[in-house]
């Protein structure tokens, strides 16, 4: 049978403010997917990146499968509930829906789901972020699987030669399109360099396999209000054909400036960390990124390797605190703070509602 990954992640409560999970909700969450395991469920992993809750899920059930869907949803109104007891802050924060309609799509929870035939060997990367949006993605995925100078396999092995195909998706208009690379790489920039609308749901190598997903949910859009980033996951394959696990984790070491951050509402640089520092503090933040590696055997999640969790990244991390001290400098102003279309989806038209009295027009 074929494995089907999983991870559905939602943000039902955290503490101090929005800072992180509480470990009695991974506890719980972790609990409720070991008693399905051999049942619905092959294997699971728990963890969370800042305040968002992450369910890493393995099963043969395929994607959109609404057995999978409630368990996540099911879990997320059980750890909302713990989370409300203990006045967590946003408790339920990313439970839109009030009743499971067969699909966590469009009710706040993250999905990025894949379904694959096991090679011999199956290396995995999971990356949970926190305190941006799913279009964070773009950037790494382009040097990942277009970009030869990140990734040399694209050059000198003979199974990565033909390219990949990128799905993309207009969060705006609510369309997609496939770009297929090298060949279309300047038409996929001009979309995919404007990551607050276009975003990358899917990679696949030109034969059809999958090699990479993501979570492409925009609260703002469901809410019709802000409610929050709708912090993003991805999972990518890696080796044999697809770049190697070393090739999917290097574009992170260039520090580059994503949406979120305080109150959703401000650029800063997207730093990557191990899980032990998975955890938003300054100006709740900066946007951070865990990745975890695994190898998956008959859906067996044999695992985690924490990938950041290494000097190597000390550097980007320096150059993070860097950047971050320059941006936090402009205080409320762009390019700090976001542009007026993306603040359109923020509470800021709310203080326009209050001033509109003290408005008057411009003499000619
Ligand atoms: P090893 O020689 O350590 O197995 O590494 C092979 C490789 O291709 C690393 O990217
Ligand atoms: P989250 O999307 O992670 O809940 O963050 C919201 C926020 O306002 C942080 O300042
Ligand atoms: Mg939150
Ligand atoms: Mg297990
Ligand atoms: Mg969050
Ligand atoms: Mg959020």
């Amino acid at each position: 049978a074929k494995t089907t990954v999983s991870v559905i992640k939602a943000d039902v409560g955290s503490f101090p403010g929005h800072s992180r999970t509480h470990p009695k909700l991974l506890e719980k969450a972790a609990q409720m997917l070991k008693e399905v395991e051999g049942t619905i469920i092959t294997d699971s992993f728990v963890t969370h990146c800042g305040d968002d809750l992450e369910l890493i899920i393995t099963h043969t059930k395929g994607e959109d499968n609404a057995e999978i869907h409630e368990l996540a949803w099911n879990i997320f109104m059980e750890c909302a509930k713990m989370a409300k007891e203990m006045k967590l802050y946003g408790a339920g924060q990313d439970l839109l829906g009030d009743a499971f309609s067969g699909n966590v799509k469009g009710m706040g929870p993250g999905v990025a789901e894949m379904e694959f035939e096991e090679r011999g060997s199956d290396p995995l990367l999971v990356f949970m972020a926190d305190k941006t949006e799913p279009g964070a993605w773009n950037f790494f995925l382009y040097k990942m699987f277009a970009d030869p100078f990140n990734t040399s396999g694209l050059v000198i092995d003979p199974s990565m030669h033909d390219g990949f195909t990128f799905e993309v998706h207009d969060l705006i208009e609510k369309r997609k399109i496939h770009f297929h690379t090298p060949e279309d790489i300047y038409s996929l920039l001009a979309y995919i360099g404007a990551p607050s609308r276009y975003v990358i749901k899917y990679v696949w190598k030109k034969n059809g396999e999958i090699a990479a997903s993501t979570s492409t949910q925009r609260l703002n859009m469901m809410a019709g209000r802000y409610v929050g980033k709708d912090d993003p996951v991805m999972v990518v394959r890696a080796q044999s054909g697809f770049p190697s696990v070393g090739e999917v984790i290097d574009p992170f070491r260039t520090p580059i400036l994503v949406a979120g951050w305080m109150r959703g509402s401000h650029h800063g640089p997207f730093m990557p960390v191990g899980v032990c520092d998975a955890n938003c503090t300054q100006f709740d933040g900066p946007p951070r990124v865990i990745c975890l590696g695994f190898q998956v055997s008959d859906g067996k999640l044999i695992g985690p390797a924490d990938m950041f969790d290494d000097p190597a990244f000390d550097l980007v991390r320096n150059k993070c605190c860097e950047i971050s001290e320059i941006m936090r400098n402009h205080g409320p102003f762009e390019p700090h703070r976001l542009s007026l279309d993306e603040m359109e989806y923020t509470t800021l038209p709310g203080v326009e509602e209050q001033l509109k009295d003290r408005w008057g027009p411009l003499p000619e």
